[in-house]
């Protein structure tokens, strides 16, 4: 499972944030070394309790509310794709910001949940679990569902199984990263954005030039959420320019 989201459990093969509303262990003896840290890591963590609190499936609910209270991406009406979306605390955001479940007066948004792994329906979203996005199979299926619509953000919180070995894992999510901007190229409104997380690495800087080719603003950006220990970096593409098609 993703370390950065282990504060979600697989039950019965469904990528679930219902961990976070069980009782914490309290006795972690017979835990190997690892999972010690992890659980005494959780314990501390004011996110997980906020999470818990405020009914998110995750602890990263926290990064994109932070994002968007700071660059105001998401708001009522807009059509939304979130890439690597389980357990679904994004989409949660997500649905509740465009107002995707319709909860609030006004415009109605749309959202468009992915993940290689199944998991639970989010009220408002359309949740398409056992779907890798690196496989063209998922673009053609997501394609067919937006029936022409173009769509005004994407969002990829995508990450792969961390190795531990830093150049293969930011290599990793590299791939996830081009994987979700060839799509985002090909889907997305002119003017539309793109938030999407990477790893740092030797590979960052060129990824930046790309995305620069594309769209007119690019913001770097560590939420206040992100483990201090993580490597984790958000870049914010706004004002795609199109693709020209002559
Ligand atoms: C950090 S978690 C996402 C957490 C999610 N944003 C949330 O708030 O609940 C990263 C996710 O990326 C997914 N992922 C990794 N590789 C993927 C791929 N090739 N296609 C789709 N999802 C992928 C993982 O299964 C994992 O659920």
């Amino acid at each position: 499972m993703n370390s950065l989201c282990r504060n979600v459990s697989l039950t019965r093969n469904v990528h679930t944030g219902r961990a976070l509303f069980k009782e914490t262990p309290r006795n972690l003896k017979g835990k190997k070394h690892s999972s010690q840290l992890w659980l005494a890591r959780q314990l501390r963590d004011p996110y997980v309790e906020k999470a818990k609190q405020e009914r998110y499936r995750c602890r990263s609910a926290f990064k994109l509310l932070e994002i968007n209270e700071k660059f105001k991406i998401l708001s009522p009406g807009l059509t939304v794709v979130d890439c690597g979306a389980a357990p679904g605390s994004w989409t949660q955001v997500a649905t509740n910001l465009t107002n995707a479940d319709g909860k609030k007066e006004g415009s109605i948004g749309k959202v468009y949940a992915i993940d290689k792994l199944p998991f639970y329906p989010v009220e408002g979203a359309t949740v398409l679990g056992n779907m890798d996005f690196t496989n063209a199979k998922t673009h053609e299926t997501l394609s067919k569902m937006l029936q022409g619509d173009k769509v005004d953000v994407i969002l990829s919180d995508m990450a792969p199984n961390a190795s531990g070995v830093r150049d293969i894992d930011h290599d990793n999510i590299m791939l996830l990263a081009y994987a979700a901007l060839r799509f985002a190229l090909q889907i997305s409104k002119t003017q539309s954005t793109f938030l999407v997380k990477i790893w740092d690495g030797g590979k960052t800087q060129q990824f930046e030039q790309n995305l620069a080719k594309f769209y007119n603003k690019i913001r770097i950006f560590r939420p206040d959420a992100t483990r201090d220990e993580s490597t984790e970096t958000f870049f914010l593409a706004m004002g795609f320019k199109g693709l020209k098609t002559s």
